[in-house]
């Protein structure tokens, strides 16, 4: 199913991971280009419901119109509140596709591709007060530091941090273009093209919050799937892929799991699949997005 606008990945293990009943409630909370949700509706009969979230109002250009479907724009991290509304307290599965659109990518003026000059943008919700251009102007060290360090895992992350507060002092580093040109000389020769995504991915991470969005996530979908119900996750780096797979298998984010009185697990989800699955090489050689893929899938027990 090739989609300009996003071509789904893993999309028959992730059909499989939801176990779609056939008059079941479910929920995408990352609609995109609706490639997962269209599965989702096809496989459903005609008593489901399938609502599907994105907080970026392009999504809606892909909008189904079907009966069984509801779409709301908005952050997953408000999803329990949001499915009240509609009221509704627990779903049969729940699946997240977790980060940018190809479509997202491609457009220029969105600011989240190396590929293109652009204003540094990187907002999936364009409302939000928070973009790549304010981060780079107006944080000071220390934090520059602690954003490319950890979401970016730069290695050289204080000096980056420096550099950039430095390059600021002569003019604002409003562009893709200028703020490349102004650490020209800090990134390893050969491997420009590794840094600037892993800079990149640092400033998204930053300013849509996708960390704390997850978690939040994560916690209220405990709280919302039936017992047996199912958790699907796609993530793309290392950094999402822990979060999801610390709380599958431990209830928590870090530390260890904890246990009752008699020694059983508190946590309420059980793995599906014990290892991560990862796409096929078939798949990768004809959507190059499915090669960074991690699915996890989880039971709520
Ligand atoms: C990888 S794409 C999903 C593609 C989709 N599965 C498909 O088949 O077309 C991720 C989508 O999730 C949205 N998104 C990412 N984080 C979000 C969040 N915290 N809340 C709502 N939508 C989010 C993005 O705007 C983007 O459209």
């Amino acid at each position: 199913m090739n989609n300009p606008y996003h071509t789904p990945v893993m999309l028959e293990a992730c059909m499989q991971g939801l176990a779609i009943k056939s008059d079941g409630l479910y929920v995408d909370v990352t609609f995109g280009g609706g490639g997962h949700s269209r599965s989702i509706l096809a496989l459903m009969g005609e008593k489901g419901h399938l609502y599907a979230f994105d907080q970026d109002p392009d999504a809606r250009k892909n909008l189904i119109h079907d009966n069984r479907f509801t779409f709301i724009q908005q952050n997953f991290r408000f999803l329990k509140n949001n499915l009240r509304l509609y009221g509704l307290k627990h779903v049969d599965g729940i699946l997240a596709d977790l980060g940018v659109s190809s479509h997202q990518f491609d457009q220029a003026e969105r600011g989240f591709s190396t590929r293109f000059d652009a204003r540094l943008d990187m907002r999936m919700d364009q409302s939000g007060e928070l973009d790549a251009a304010k981060i780079v102007n107006t944080y000071n060290e220390d934090e520059l530091h602690r954003i490319f360090g950890m979401y970016g895992e730069i290695h050289n992350a204080r000096t980056l941090a420096k550099t950039l507060v430095k390059a600021r002092i002569t003019g604002t580093l409003e562009t893709v273009a200028t703020l490349k040109d102004s650490i020209k000389g800090l990134m390893p020769r050969g491997k420009e093209h590794k840094y600037m995504a892993q800079l990149f991915q640092a400033l998204r991470i930053e300013v849509n919050g996708e960390l704390d969005a997850l978690q939040t996530f994560l916690q209220q979908s405990a709280e919302l799937l039936t017992p047996g119900g199912r958790l699907v996750i796609l993530s793309y780096h290392s950094l999402e892929d822990r979060l999801v797979k610390n709380f599958i298998g431990k209830g928590k984010f870090r530390g260890e799991v904890e246990k009752d009185f008699f020694g059983n697990e508190i946590k309420p989800f059980k793995s599906v699949n014990r290892k991560a699955i990862t796409a096929s090489e078939d798949e990768i050689a004809v959507n190059n997005r499915a090669r960074s893929a991690k699915l996890r899938i989880a039971e709520k027990i």
